[in-house]
């Protein structure tokens, strides 16, 4: 007789297989988008629909589809692990173009996505090696939900709590507390999202410089997700400082871009790294997908890329922002005690409950009952190690970038379930 066959897990299966924040988001992200459209999705971070930038994607298929045999050519072939040198020799221009860096073809890997760069980086340069485990400094909590169950040896995250500076009477700022950093000696590196995934936060200069120099004198890499940010998608609603150094790992995706379907990221980063990392996505993945590059590459040549982030992409999502920022304050008023993040870039608007009643958890369920989706905060504060404070679980990631329409809906929905108390 057969033996009964049991799913039994490695650690790797229990650690990535189970349930996790970043699941439960993906899941309720492709249900509200896909599935079910009577839930509105406030949820997880698909960018917006902008008409003008999706007639730039419908061009370049079309030139695409119109070049020769340029459309089979994708189709047909691998790519190298590194990345299409088309695409990689057009990002190098633009970037050395645009800011004076010194970058060349080996500076850049190209991988499947943003995602898949931090599942290799992380692991690649943190973790157990030679009897040591060394770890991931997160100087700002909150921070991306992503990262958090990425680590294959568990406690791969350090955080600490952030400084509140409240701006008024409904806006707060989390800042960097320098002074608090556990800059312990089992350290690999530095992280940090810029625009800052879930606060929509942006790091100053001044932070950006203070964590660079910090690292370089500790000898850890500085690890920068420019998911959102500067020179492209550029959701970011201020003039910031780009910067790229020997020791800093810089990040970029075509995701916000509008193009999150073609699933690919970008890693800038020095030779050793690149070359690392470019093996491990041979292993992992042999290459790359290889649309969104081709879409894309002339965009970078041209410096089409870089104006459309700055004309049509930026404005876009600040005029949504300060929309939904306004609705937001009318529908809770004096009735609820609140405060948002100040809004400086990416996706999302940061909802603080004080003294809210039960947990952000709860009260994410009870929005989902009511059909809007939403993310709670508390898996947003990994690395801390400090259950004692009640912030963790007081609050709530709203994404601004659906349509008016789900997002007025969404705000409506809140503030009645809010006003139950
Ligand atoms: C801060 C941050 N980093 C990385 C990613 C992963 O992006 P992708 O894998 O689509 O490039 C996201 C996705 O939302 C993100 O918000």
């Amino acid at each position: 007789m057969d033996r009964k066959l049991k799913l039994e897990l490695s650690d790797f299966g229990c650690k990535l297989g189970g349930h996790t924040g970043i699941s439960e988001l993906m899941h309720d992200l492709g249900e509200a988008l896909a599935i079910s459209p009577h839930l509105l999705m406030m949820g997880g971070g698909n960018p917006g629909r902008i008409p003008a930038l999706e007639a730039v994607w419908r061009r370049r298929m079309t030139e695409l589809l119109a070049h020769g045999d340029a459309f089979e050519r994708m189709l047909a072939h691998y790519d190298q692990p590194r990345g299409s040198p088309d695409f990689i020799a057009a990002l190098v221009h633009c970037l050395n173009h645009q800011f004076g860096w010194q970058l060349t073809a080996r500076n850049v890997c190209v991988t499947n996505g943003s995602q898949n760069s931090y599942f290799f980086l992380f692991n690649m340069l943190a973790g157990r090696a030679g009897g040591r485990h060394r770890k991931i400094l997160l100087p700002l909590a909150p921070e991306y939900i992503g990262y958090a169950d990425q680590g294959l040896s568990s406690d791969l995250f350090v955080s600490c709590r952030p400084l509140i500076e409240e701006l008024d009477a409904h806006t707060f700022k989390y800042r960097i507390d320098f002074d608090a950093l556990p800059l312990g000696d089992d350290l690999a590196a530095i992280c940090v999202s810029r625009p800052t995934n879930p606060t929509g936060n942006v790091l100053t200069d001044a932070e950006m410089r203070h964590l660079a120099a910090l690292a370089k004198k500790r000898g850890l890499f500085f690890l920068v997700d420019g998911a959102y940010g500067a020179p492209f998608p550029n959701i970011i609603f201020s003039e910031v400082e780009p910067f790229w150094d020997e020791h800093i790992i810089l990040t970029l995706s075509l995701s916000k871009l509008g193009l999150p379907g073609t699933r690919n990221g970008i890693i800038i980063a020095r030779e050793d790294v690149i070359e690392a990392v470019s093996a491990i996505n041979a292993v992992v993945s042999l290459a790359n997908g290889n649309l969104g590059q081709a879409l894309v590459a002339p965009l970078l040549q041209s410096g089409e890329l870089l104006r459309l982030s700055r004309e049509v992409i930026r404005p876009y999502y600040e005029q949504r922002a300060r929309q939904a920022l306004g609705w937001l304050h009318a529908a809770l008023g004096d009735r609820v005690d609140y405060r948002l993040h100040a809004a400086e870039g990416a996706l999302f608007l940061w909802l603080w409950l004080p003294g809210l009643h039960g947990t952000s958890q709860e009260l994410y369920r009870r929005l989902k009952a009511r059909h809007l989706l939403a993310v709670s905060g508390h898996h947003f504060f990994y690395g801390l190690n400090d259950p004692r404070w009640s912030h963790q679980h007081e609050c709530l990631r709203l994404t601004y970038s659906q349509s008016e329409k789900i997002v007025r809906a969404g705000i409506e929905i809140l503030a009645a379930e809010l006003a139950r108390g």
